[in-house]
């Protein structure tokens, strides 16, 4: 089996990752498993960069593939905010139900239609032979009124999905899967990895 590196201390990013590619050659390991104890500064300003600076920084210590991953939420309303800052807005320790509620206000009066908004994930892998690869998925939405639901993490208690008519956070685990950024951007890394080694 070849070995696999995902570039997270996330343990929910760790369980989706191991479930995508169980049907693969692979063993996933996390960076702990790996032995792996870097501090990453994510200062990329795309999704892209900051995936491709949490993959590179662990490929420099293991000869493993390395897998990484950056993702956000981007308001239209807010000009793409926050964006890549998503895990940083208002400050990294801050409660989520503080940022929900913070963007919630900032929407105040908008109605409907222009509370759509996007989950972004960038997916990067850099391999053995320093060949480096990037997917990209999204999963579109609105903002909605208040919280809703309490699965998930972050802002999942107020991405409506209209499709589902629930918030990422009222869908199970599997559900999110199956329709999410993370698990389409990990889905087409998959695909690109088949193909290329
Ligand atoms: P990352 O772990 O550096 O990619 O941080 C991305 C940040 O974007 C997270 O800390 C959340 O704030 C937000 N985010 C990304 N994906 C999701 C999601 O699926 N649900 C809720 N929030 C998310």
């Amino acid at each position: 089996m070849k070995r696999m590196i995902f570039a997270t201390g996330n343990a929910g990013k760790m369980k989706e990752i191991r479930m995508i590619m169980a049907d693969t050659d692979y063993e996933v390991l996390s960076m702990k498993e790996a032995g792996v104890d870097i501090d990453i500064e994510e200062n990329g300003s795309t999704y892209e960069e900051n995936a491709l600076i949490k993959a590179r920084a662990v490929a420099a210590v293991t000869g493993d593939t390395v897998l990484a991953d950056d993702s956000g939420l981007e308001i239209d309303y807010l000009n793409k905010e926050p964006g890549v800052q998503s895990a940083r807005y208002m400050g990294e320790d801050t409660p989520y139900a503080i940022k929900n509620a913070n963007l919630i206000s900032r929407l105040e009066g908008v109605p409907d239609e222009q509370r759509t908004a996007r989950f972004v994930c960038a997916i990067a892998a850099v391999l053995p032979d320093g060949r480096e690869l990037t997917t990209r998925a999204t999963i579109e939405g609105r903002i909605g009124y208040e919280e809703k639901g309490n699965h998930g993490f972050g802002y999942d208690p107020i991405f409506f999905v209209p499709e589902f008519g629930k918030t990422t956070a009222e869908l199970t685990e599997e559900e999110k899967n199956q329709v999410s950024h993370r698990g389409k951007a990990l889905e087409l890394m998959k695909k690109e990895l088949n193909r290329t080694t």
